[in-house]
């Protein structure tokens, strides 16, 4: 079981990896996490169409397909979603009819923000991308992580109830790609 992790944040010291990477540690040895890149140029149709996509987007498709199943983390910006996961999204579901994504794979989606709200509006505009994109994704528990700074120490640790609150998603989102 290959997991793609996709992280919405391109920032060095992004909160969004950080949680991604505890939540990595959590996860039993028969999942192997791929971290997918997704600093690429922004879609533009005409590289599709000219037949000279840029060597990041096929690679990000490749990598894409070869997963059996996806965790997006993600911040919020502006109360939707920051454009690099967006352009993932975009990149990885074209040329038209050569979905990287589809066929009923699985997923799930957790938002991270420092604020209170834990980045409901990037969670559920991701949800609804992924709708079209057919990428099954767990429904309960939903995973918002607000207050995240301080949820973390200075190794990027999260706390001992975050953890244990991670856990339980991991558990039950394990058990959801592997269809039980
Ligand atoms: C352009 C921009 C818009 C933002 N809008 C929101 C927002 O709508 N909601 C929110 O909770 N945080 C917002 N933030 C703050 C981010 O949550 C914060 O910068 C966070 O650290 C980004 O995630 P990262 O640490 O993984 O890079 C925004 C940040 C930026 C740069």
């Amino acid at each position: 079981m290959k997991l793609g992790v996709i992280v919405g944040s391109l920032r060095r010291e992004s909160f969004t990896r950080k949680i991604a990477q505890n939540v990595a540690r959590l996860l039993p040895a028969d999942v192997t996490v791929e971290w997918v890149s997704i600093d690429m140029p922004m879609y533009n149709q005409d590289l599709d169409d000219d037949g000279m996509p840029p060597q990041s987007w096929v690679d990000f498709r490749a990598t894409v397909k070869s997963c059996d199943a996806y965790l997006f983390v993600t911040p919020e910006y502006n109360r939707t979603l920051p454009p690099v996961i967006k352009n993932a999204l975009d990149v990885g579901s074209r040329p038209m009819g050569q979905n990287a994504w589809g066929g009923g794979k699985r997923g799930a989606v957790i938002s991270v923000s420092p604020g209170a709200v834990g980045g409901f509006g990037a969670n559920h505009t991701l949800r609804q991308a992924v709708v079209f994109l057919d990428i099954t994704m767990l429904q309960q528990p939903e995973m918002y992580i607000g207050g995240v700074a301080k949820l973390l120490d200075e190794n990027g640790r999260t706390d001992e109830r975050t953890t244990e609150f991670l856990q339980k998603f991991v558990d039950r989102y394990v058990a959801f790609i592997h269809h039980d």
